[in-house]
């Protein structure tokens, strides 16, 4: 196969179409057999039950082009457990596991000219996701849904790639206390658009936003979790029932345990500490792990001794381990890498 001409270590993280994407359809309580197909445009009813009432779910992973040069994509089965525990949520049909890691192998494979030589920095990003795409207009879940995967090459989620993110404290909440927080739903992310806008506006790279029912304790951002480093070199993340749970961020307190030796835990992070941390990171899939230099409250500043440089120590370490496996340079714990050719 031969490559695209495409200038792979100047990527932003956005949307290029790509020759393939993978599409099932949910009707009659069954799914079809899905094909790889060419259209990148969907045609629905104006009714539809996503365009009235929101109701879609879905997933972001990467394929990583390996030193060996084979091309790899990181825990799918994560993606297809939480696709799981999102569609019901939402009362949509669940997409089968192994049917959901097969279309994965199938659409990035089929896309493989696309997909970002090794030591660009560069991935192809994989979105599967879910729809009701028949008509309802009473309140209720559709009767028909379409499973669907693009993908589509991508660089750094934040421009400047590792430079350190300044971040506010959001007034806006993501998500209710015992609503949908903790589900990949699109009606997440539109609950969060006015807050980005905003930020983004008053020259904040993200929101940090706090816990909807008390808003004393750290959730995440519009897109990451965080992870935290105390002065004494112990990895923290927030634990809480209405923030998403991010396979980057389980993958990473794996890793500095039992990688890094350090110890790790996942607890209730008020605000009040966060100026006793010794270094913030955001993490995801899109983030991988971006660097936090400054949080700021309502005019008060919160500095992390990292600074506004570069990447704090044990950050650096987390993120050469976790790319290192991600790209076959260190060897990865049984089952985190799916192997595609
Ligand atoms: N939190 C939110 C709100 C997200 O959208 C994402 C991205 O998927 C994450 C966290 C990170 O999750 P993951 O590491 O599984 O990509
Ligand atoms: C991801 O990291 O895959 C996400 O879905 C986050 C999104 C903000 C791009």
């Amino acid at each position: 196969m031969e490559k695209k001409n495409i200038d792979w270590s100047n990527l932003g993280f956005g949307y290029q179409i790509t020759d393939y994407r993978y599409v099932s359809n949910y009707k009659n309580g069954a799914w079809d057999d899905g094909a790889i197909i060419t259209d990148p445009n969907i045609v629905i009813n104006e009714c539809a039950g996503v365009l009235q009432y929101s109701q879609s779910v879905f997933e972001g992973l990467k394929a990583y082009t390996t030193q060996d040069g084979h091309i790899v994509c990181f825990r799918p089965d994560l993606n297809a457990e939480r696709m799981e525990t999102s569609a019901k949520k939402l009362e949509m049909p669940v997409f089968p596991k192994e049917r959901f890691i097969a279309a994965v192998k199938e659409v990035v494979k089929a896309n493989d000219a696309w997909v970002p030589p090794y030591g660009t920095g560069a991935t192809l990003y994989i979105r599967p996701y879910m729809f009701g795409s028949n008509s309802v207009i009473g309140v209720k879940p559709a009767d028909e849904y379409q499973f669907r995967i693009l993908t589509t090459p991508v660089g750094p989620y934040f421009k400047g790639g590792v430079r350190p993110l300044t971040l506010r404290v959001s007034d806006f909440d993501r998500a209710a206390p015992r609503g949908t927080g903790n589900i990949k739903a699109g009606l997440n992310y539109a609950m969060s658009l006015h807050a980005i806008v905003t930020a983004h506006a008053e020259g904040y790279d993200e929101n940090l936003f706090l816990d909807p029912a008390t808003r004393t304790k750290v959730e995440e951002t519009g897109g990451a979790n965080f992870l935290f480093v105390t002065k004494d070199g112990k990895v923290v993340t927030p634990k809480s029932d209405s923030i998403l749970p991010s396979i980057t961020r389980r993958s990473l307190v794996q890793v500095a345990k039992e990688y890094l030796g350090l110890e790790a835990e996942e607890r209730e992070v008020y605000l009040d500490e966060l100026k006793d941390f010794a270094e913030c990171g955001l993490c995801g899939t899109a983030a991988v792990i971006s660097p936090v230099g400054k949080i700021v409250d309502h005019g008060k500043e919160i500095c992390f001794p990292s600074g506004m440089q570069e990447m704090g120590p044990i950050t650096k370490k987390l993120y050469d381990t976790l790319t290192g496996i991600q790209m076959g340079r260190i060897e990865a714990p049984k089952g985190w890498i799916e192997v595609i050719e």
